[in-house]
């Protein structure tokens, strides 16, 4: 048997993209434009899984084109069937993922084609650097908070779960709206039967999730953490410094793993704000309890009496 080819490496993308003209042949991509950095590269930027080149079409459309130098889990199938979800369920209070569309025969190199990932470019910065540029801001973080209230109540009425909620598949713009990206996740009705997807970030995933729990509610403990950070900061700006470790926003693996015996559990269990600390005490018991019976975020911030008016 042999062994499967491996996928490009980002590199590679990098060179091959330079020349459009030659490496692509969808009508949108084929006489695009890379746009480059002023030393003469293209600008990119990365994650775990893919190199996103920005680059500009013959109408003038700012596009995302995303490389992938490993194989997701039924890409074609699960992209496809998002987009199936979106037409037959239209909805008219809006989405916050981005409209991505799956192009198989996406990019030539190395004598075949390989898929890309089309999308709309959207312009801000990872959820991250958003948070850290208003963390002396109460006013602007609770109004993010209240955002991700919203995107999150969104994707559960339109029965969409994004699979891996983490800062860097949020982009937040200047008026601080958000736009979900990296759809290799995603669970709809229509992809159910596909193999679960990936794990997601391991700070921001329930500590005893495995592979197999992903489907409708996979979303529920991640939207938590998310917004428990962006709460407990908008409370007390100082646990920045105690949380931030890099690849997170306050929660680490290590800190799920050990609900209430971290630094970060103890800064939280003194903030100012009450709710911040009910919520606390309520991600550490679900931290401790099954992966599958977390309940979504608002109803935890119901049950937390944390909620304020409810989202419009
Ligand atoms: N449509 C887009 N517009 C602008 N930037 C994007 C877009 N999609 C992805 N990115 C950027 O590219 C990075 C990597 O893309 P992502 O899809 O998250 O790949 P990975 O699977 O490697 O995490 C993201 O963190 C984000 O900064
Ligand atoms: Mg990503």
């Amino acid at each position: 048997m042999t062994a499967p080819t491996p996928w490009p490496a980002k590199q590679q993308y990098a060179s091959a993209v330079r020349r459009p003209g030659t490496v692509f042949s969808h009508p949108r991509l084929a006489d695009c434009e890379i746009q480059l950095s002023a030393s003469g590269m293209p600008l990119t930027s990365t994650g775990r899984n893919a190199i996103v080149f920005a680059a500009r079409t013959r109408d003038g459309e700012r596009i995302a084109i995303r490389c992938m130098s490993r194989e997701p889990a039924s890409g074609g199938e699960r992209y496809r069937a998002l987009v199936a979800h979106r037409h037959a369920k239209p909805v008219d209070h809006g989405s916050p993922l981005v409209e991505a569309e799956w192009v198989e025969h996406g990019i030539r190199l190395s004598d075949r084609w390989w898929p890309v990932v089309l999308m709309p470019w959207v312009e801000g910065r990872l959820l991250d650097e958003a948070v850290a540029a208003v963390r002396d801001d109460p006013a602007a973080l609770c109004h993010l908070a209240g955002n991700w209230r919203i995107a999150l109540a969104q994707l559960a009425s339109s029965r969409i779960c994004h699979g891996d909620l983490q800062h860097g598949n949020v982009l937040v713009d200047d008026d601080l709206r958000l736009v979900l990206v990296d759809l290799d996740a995603v669970w709809v009705p229509f992809a159910a039967h596909l193999p679960p997807a990936e794990f997601g970030h391991r700070n921001y995933q329930h500590p005893h999730r495995d592979i197999s729990q992903w489907g409708p509610d996979a979303d529920s403990f991640s939207a938590l953490v998310i917004l428990l950070s962006m709460r407990a900061l908008a409370a007390d700006p100082g646990l920045w410094d105690i949380g931030r470790a890099g690849e997170n926003l306050l929660f680490t693996r290590e800190d799920l793993l050990t609900p209430g015996g971290t630094r970060i559990w103890k800064g939280l269990r003194r903030s100012p704000d009450p709710a911040v600390r009910r919520l606390t005490e309520r991600l550490a018991q679900l931290c401790t309890g099954p992966p599958a019976r977390v309940p979504p975020l608002e109803d935890v911030l119901r049950a937390c009496d944390a909620g304020g008016p409810p989202h419009p």
